[in-house]
């Protein structure tokens, strides 16, 4: 007899150590007597017809995936079941289907989920747990490092290395030919990423959603660095980041199914405005989703695996909803209150902000 069944689903962007936190959740609750579903892309498999869109879970199907980049389910940033796309007489609408999914949820006799994502997922649950859904955990995925309650989100350590791996890169050909190398990174509304990979990565001016910036002043710190004759630079600038009167640079506008904007561009303007203030040679690049990819780096499994076992344990000692969060170091469940309604922003104060200015990296 199993002690019960819980689903699992990862929503949002993907990020890697999604399917780290999968195996150790699926090990740990299958140890404990539990039996594990997982849930295609976000929500999308409670709501399609049929069982195509569930995948049970137990030690053989999460074999060997620890070390595996994107998620064995799928995602979604664009399945919010409160606002679900259907098509009516060939038009997209968004319908709200939560009571049916949550009516779904109890017919395959679903006693929990655990939700693996950031803000948009832990909202999701709890409005779904207003809904009626029996219960929630959640575990706290994000490459931009921004969600509220935490101090750790897995998949941030990983882009920041990729971030850090591109801007040792770019040294050598900014050097070789005298450039400036603006590099975009991604991160949404905070500077988390591209604080991290900035100074790790040696940017000689790192620009942030938090600090709107003044295109002079990093135009200055170029031609301070030509002057002592060094002639080349590196900024690296968050999808973010705007200048201090400037516009937020938006590829494509939120819509009804999606929450937020589609970021991108900044670095172009920033590469633009540069060329035309220090009369050099200017080129922009945006890393954009490869931030995204690639094998969790061994901090981001090692987070996720603790965070997965701890939502297991949870699972099957407590009869609590909330989100597993890091706090001093260690998990604790907290409610999903205190992830939502906004994000983390980096303070004025953090360390890195500190060793930025104390080493004269320009911040706009
Ligand atoms: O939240 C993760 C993230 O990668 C952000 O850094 C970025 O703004 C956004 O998702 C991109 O989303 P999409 O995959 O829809 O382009």
């Amino acid at each position: 007899m199993s002690r019960g069944r819980v689903a699992v689903s990862t929503g949002g962007g993907d990020a890697p150590g999604l399917n780290a936190a999968l195996r150790a959740v699926t090990v740990a609750a299958v140890r404990r007597g539990w039996e594990v579903i997982g849930i295609r892309r976000g929500y999308a498999g409670l709501l399609e017809p049929g069982d195509a869109g569930l995948l049970p879970l137990d030690r053989e199907t999460t074999r060997g995936i620890a070390h595996l980049g994107g998620t064995i389910l799928g995602t979604n940033n664009r399945g919010d079941p409160f606002r679900w796309a259907v098509e009516r007489d060939g038009v997209r609408a968004a319908e709200d289907a939560s009571g049916r999914l949550v009516s779904r949820f109890r017919e395959l006799g679903l006693q929990a989920l655990v939700t693996l994502g950031g803000d948009g997922s832990m909202q999701i649950a709890a409005r779904l747990l207003e809904r009626g859904l029996p219960r929630a955990i959640g575990l706290p995925k994000t490459i931009d490092g921004d969600l509220r309650g935490t101090e750790r989100t897995f998949g941030f350590d990983t882009a920041v290395a990729t971030a850090v791996d591109a801007l040792d890169r770019l040294h050598s050909t900014a050097e070789a030919h005298d450039r400036v190398m603006v590099v975009e990174v991604m991160g949404r509304y905070a500077g988390w990423i591209a604080l991290a990979a900035g100074l790790a990565g040696g940017a000689d001016a790192v620009l942030l959603p938090e600090r709107p910036f003044e295109l002079e002043r990093v135009a200055a710190k170029v031609r301070e660095r030509e002057a002592a004759g060094r002639r080349f630079s590196i900024v690296v600038v968050a999808e973010g980041a705007r200048e201090r009167e400037g516009a937020l640079a938006v590829r494509a506008g939120a819509d009804a199914f999606a929450e937020h904007p589609r970021l991108g561009g900044i670095g172009e303007r920033v590469a633009a405005g540069l060329a035309e203030r220090t009369a050099k040679e200017t080129r922009a690049l945006c890393l954009g989703h490869l931030l995204r990819g690639g094998s969790p780096v061994a901090s981001d499994r090692l987070l996720a695996l603790e965070l997965g076992a701890e939502a297991a344990r949870v699972l099957d000692e407590t009869d609590s909803s909330g989100v597993v969060v890091v706090r001093d170091g260690r998990p604790r469940l907290v409610p999903f209150a205190e992830c939502t309604g906004g994000f983390r922003p980096v303070p004025e104060d953090h360390p890195w902000m500190l060793a930025a200015r104390g080493m004269g990296i320009s911040l706009g």
